[in-house]
């Protein structure tokens, strides 16, 4: 399963990149607003601190010709690995029909449905974003609507891949894996918890004390 930072937070960013395992990063208008800075400087920033991982940067545009031309704008300032999200809806969908064939990746996003999901991936997007927090926020069962498109896609044998978003907590993101999800795009507090549990703190602290009681402060390197 691919893990994607949900993030446009440069510094925060930097640091999941070189502790986790990553494949890129995804943002949205919510995300990078909340960045309060210079959106072209932000992006280009963002693509200097990832390398060649991926980018995932959504459209403003709502009609197909505009998001085709936002699509192709933004990917010759960030080059590839690129995707641009698109929200599911025709206009969206003509313009993932257009930019497939240009060999631009998409990731249809802000999907609620399995149906969605289904149209989005034939009309050529690479990635679909089940929202998986916002459903269960309505009692909907977001890690069900990933099972379901996951076999979906399954029983028709459609490459495009899940990429499950809109986490809140480690079970959510445990459930989507057991769905077999592709793909999840989490914010950077979620890696730390995802790794923390105080058994392990418990068991390195009796390693630390057990070995200081025969070896003081002396490490393995000094040892050998
Ligand atoms: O980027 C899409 C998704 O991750 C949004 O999450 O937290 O706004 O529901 P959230």
């Amino acid at each position: 399963m691919e893990f994607i930072i949900d993030t446009a937070d440069l510094a925060a960013i930097r640091r999941i990149v070189e502790y986790f395992p990553v494949t890129g990063v995804t943002t949205n208008p919510t995300i990078i607003a909340r960045e309060n800075a210079d959106f072209k400087a932000l992006l280009v920033a963002i693509r200097e601190a990832i390398g060649n991982l991926q980018l995932h940067v959504q459209t403003t545009a709502t009609k197909a010709e505009d998001i085709v031309a936002e699509a192709e704008a933004l990917h010759d300032l960030l080059g590839d690995p690129f995707f641009i999200k698109i929200p599911i809806d025709a206009e969206g969908l003509k313009a993932t029909k257009i930019l497939s064939q240009m060999g631009i990746g998409v990731t249809m996003t802000a999907i609620f449905t399995p149906q969605q999901a289904l149209m989005s991936a034939l009309a050529g997007a690479t990635y679909v974003a089940p929202y998986v927090n916002r459903l269960d926020n309505i009692c909907a069962d977001g890690s069900g609507v990933v099972e379901e498109i996951v076999q979906i896609f399954d029983n028709y044998a459609i490459d495009a891949k899940v990429l499950a978003a809109s986490f809140k907590n480690v079970e959510q993101v445990h459930k989507a894996a057991l769905a077999a999800s592709h793909a999840v795009t989490i914010n950077p507090e979620l890696f730390d918890q995802l790794i923390c549990h105080p058994l392990t703190d418990a068991a390195v602290a009796g390693f630390t004390s057990d070995w200081k009681k025969v070896y003081g402060e002396k490490t393995v390197q000094d040892l050998i």
